[in-house]
């Protein structure tokens, strides 16, 4: 099954041509980070518009580069929720009108679905569950128990802030470009990870995360350091960002490897954005018991925002009997069928 997917639920215009929900033939990727560094974060109203011109040529590219026609495609699949709304309307609008010309099955897909699914792509290996996996980007940070493919339990979620927009925001403090995680993971490795000791949040809270206080506790570490110790911005951030690393991957991966135990996981999947920061994945591999293997995307591109991942949830939701009985959406039940565009409703 050939399945064109869309995702422009943020700074990344993306489309995809994915076989059977693994094999990527094309995943064409149009970054904005240019555009949004100069404003060190996205500004919607300034995203929706270079999606909107970067979505035709983006389009294109992905179906020369699979080397398939329209005709042989079996169905259109488009990241509808969560998101920018403005963003995710462009591709919406473009997948609707695709789905219309060439009579295709449209569907939509959650974008958090995506994620969780994007360790299928390219894959050497199969699921085996129960599979325990954490997901954290930039705009969402959830710990799932996946029984199977269409039944995932949320076990947990960050209160307020993503890790990536933590990682994001503390760079921001420092000075750095955005996005921030790569910054910091890069100049972490000229510093000390155990110079500044900073709170492990929500560390009796099993499951969730939250990381607002963490930022406030940087940011007056900064001014402390600054004004007290009279140490430069360039002076304390080698070591400032290797502390802040440490810490908050320390968080995240001690509550992914407690969840994988509590569940006897066979797999423990990592996954989004941060899940290319090479330290959170050494701090979770250096945990986890020897009877479970550890997984993340194949590719770095497969980890950040792209519409592959979007096709690899949506050749479930084409597999799966709920699309055929029409079955109704369960509220507040996080399985891949949660897929209720919510922007429409
Ligand atoms: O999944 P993603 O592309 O977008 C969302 O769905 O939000 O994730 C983007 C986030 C940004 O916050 C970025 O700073 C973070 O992922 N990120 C990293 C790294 N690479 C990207 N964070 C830490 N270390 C990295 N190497
Ligand atoms: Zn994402």
């Amino acid at each position: 099954m050939l399945i064109l997917a869309f995702e422009s639920s943020c700074d990344e215009t993306a489309c995809a041509v994915v076989k059977d929900g693994t094999q990527v033939l094309s995943n064409a990727i149009y970054s904005q980070i240019q555009t949004h560094q100069k404003t060190q974060g996205v500004v919607p109203e300034v995203a929706a518009r270079e999606h909107v011109a970067k979505l035709q040529p983006v389009f294109e590219s992905a179906l020369a580069e699979a080397g398939v026609s329209m005709e042989e495609i079996d169905a259109i699949a488009c990241s509808t929720y969560p998101g920018l709304v403005n963003c995710i309307l462009t591709s919406n609008t473009m997948a609707s009108c695709l789905a219309l010309i060439y009579n295709k099955p449209l569907i939509p897909v959650n974008h958090k679905m995506g994620h969780v699914l994007s360790c299928r792509l390219d894959a050497d290996f199969d699921f085996e569950f129960p599979v325990v996996c954490l997901s954290v980007s930039g705009g969402h940070n959830e710990l799932y128990l996946l029984h199977s493919f269409d039944n995932i339990e949320l076990l947990g979620q960050s209160l307020d802030d993503a890790a990536g927009e933590a990682y994001d925001k503390v760079a921001k403090m420092l000075g750095l470009k955005y996005p921030g995680g790569p910054e910091i993971s890069r100049i972490a490795e000229s510093g000390a990870p155990y110079k500044y000791k900073l709170p492990n949040p929500l560390a009796k809270q099993a499951f969730n995360f939250s990381f607002s206080g963490l930022k406030t506790n940087v940011k007056y570490l900064i001014e402390k350091l600054r004004s007290q110790d009279g140490l430069s911005l360039e002076e304390l951030t080698p070591d400032l960002a290797a502390s802040f690393q440490q810490t908050i991957n320390y968080n995240l991966s001690s509550k992914l490897v407690n969840a994988a135990k509590e569940f006897s996981a066979t797999q423990v999947h990592l996954v989004g954005g941060v899940s290319a920061n090479n330290d959170l994945r050494a701090q979770i591999t250096s945990q986890l018991p020897a009877n479970m293997s550890f997984k993340h995307p194949k590719k770095l591109s497969y980890c950040t925002d792209n519409a592959a991942m979007i096709a690899a949830a949506a050749y479930f939701v084409c597999k799966s009997d709920y699309i055929q009985a029409g079955k109704a959406v369960t509220p507040g039940n996080s399985s891949l069928i949660e897929l209720v565009p919510k922007v429409c409703n």
